[in-house]
């Protein structure tokens, strides 16, 4: 072979993994980056509170760094955080987590969703999740060197994850079921009975629950049922929770793992060589958080309650059938009626009327069909989102 040929081989030969060659690009992402470059759009896609952090836990902050508290903490993280975690947990979910061993304090629910799934794959093994399910959790599985399996969930079912249904799914080779209710992107919440019915299964097969309860707080006329506060499950549970969405603090990059001793240790060791300790400033807001930010949350939760029946009623108006979402803040319209798939929805209400949404298939394929529109936004923007999507949907309507 001549010589060009070979270093033209060489050439076209990917130097990026297989691994991270298999994930595909966030179909959040496209959306994003064409919001970017338009003015007037209202933006119901980004997952996050419109709130800034109230001002008491930057305080903190501030003040800890005006005392210079600016070296690393303890890997895992500042003993008298994961002290007041302990009691938090302790007393909303009765569940207790010892904060020397099973506690760790990480780079939000990304970071701790990240390590559960590096401690605890082995190549090939596979890990059950909801389709359609946050963004995230397919591609961590795949970097940790595991397999993905999805279970459909049906808004027939309120998109809660049927046991029986992961049940026919078990291999040889499962390791884990990956839930995070309330949910992104349905706003559904598992209710105690299927939650125990899943419990029930992971005892009896000798299954991990990675449960990311990122949206525990935000919950709306129901009650939130922690995993690990199930009978036998504390062994079995991962949990992963943070403070991001509860108290406005998406910036601070800031959540926690809490789990056994033995995985909290192999967790530990990964975070110990890739990130050392979660940002000290942060641990001192999430410290003022646990301590002093309860009212904060439950004034957020009345307003995000008021803005969900706003825009749940507001979509049935325009003729989109609508799930009632109990939890996070999230909705999750109906779009079949259009015609349109869920991708042509979202780019032509973004092009024809400066709305951004976020099509249901970047969440799995049972997402097609739907769109997400995030209503942690001002109930003006809300209202005028309505009436330009109603506009959209008269014109589109077949
Ligand atoms: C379900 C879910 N889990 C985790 C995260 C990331 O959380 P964090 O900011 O704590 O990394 C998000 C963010 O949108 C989410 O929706």
């Amino acid at each position: 072979m001549a010589l060009d040929q070979i270093s033209q081989r060489r050439k076209r030969k990917t130097l990026v993994s297989q691994r991270v060659n298999r994930l595909s690009p966030s179909g959040i992402r496209k959306f994003f980056d064409l919001i970017a470059s338009m003015e007037g759009v209202i933006s119901l896609g980004v997952g996050e509170p419109d709130y800034a952090t109230p001002w008491h836990i930057s305080e903190a902050a501030v003040r800890s760094l005006e005392k210079g508290y600016t070296m690393y903490t303890s890997n895992s993280g500042m003993p008298e955080l994961r002290r007041e975690l302990a009691l938090n947990l302790a007393k909303e979910y009765g569940v207790e987590y010892n904060p020397e061993g099973e506690l760790l304090m990480t780079v939000g629910v990304s970071e701790a969703l990240d390590l559960a799934m590096r401690a605890i794959i082995n190549p090939g093994d596979e890990v059950i999740m909801p389709d359609p399910c946050y963004v995230a959790y397919e591609s961590t599985v795949i970097l940790a060197g595991g397999e993905p399996v999805k279970v459909p969930t049906r808004w027939e079912n309120n998109f809660e994850l049927e046991a029986a249904d992961v049940e026919a799914r078990i291999t040889g080779k499962t390791k884990a079921v990956l839930i995070g209710y309330p949910a992104n992107p349905t706003g559904a919440v598992m209710s105690r009975e299927k939650l125990l019915a899943l419990a029930e299964l992971a005892v009896r097969r000798r299954l991990l629950i990675v449960s990311d309860e990122i949206y525990a707080r935000l919950v709306y006329g129901v009650t939130h049922t922690c995993v690990s506060s199930l009978p036998e499950m504390k062994d079995l549970t991962i949990l992963l929770g943070g403070f991001s969405k509860a108290y406005a603090m998406t910036g601070w990059r800031i959540g926690y793992a809490a789990a056994t001793r033995e995985i909290i240790a192999a967790m530990t060791k990964i975070h110990q060589y890739t990130i050392m300790s979660a940002p000290t400033m942060a641990q001192v807001a999430a410290l003022e958080a646990l301590k002093e930010g309860e009212a904060d949350v439950r004034e957020m939760v009345e307003d995000y309650n008021r803005r969900r029946q706003f825009i749940v009623n507001g979509l049935r108006d325009i003729g989109l059938a609508c799930f009632e979402p109990k939890g996070a803040f999230y909705v999750f319209p109906c779009i079949t009626d259009t015609g349109m798939t869920s991708d042509e929805f979202s780019e032509k209400l973004l092009m024809e009327e400066k709305v951004a949404v976020v099509p249901g298939s970047a969440f799995g394929k049972c997402g097609e069909g739907f769109v997400r529109c995030c209503y942690a936004t001002s109930l003006e923007d809300l209202e005028e989102a309505l009436s330009r999507m109603k506009r959209f949907v008269n014109k589109h309507k077949k």
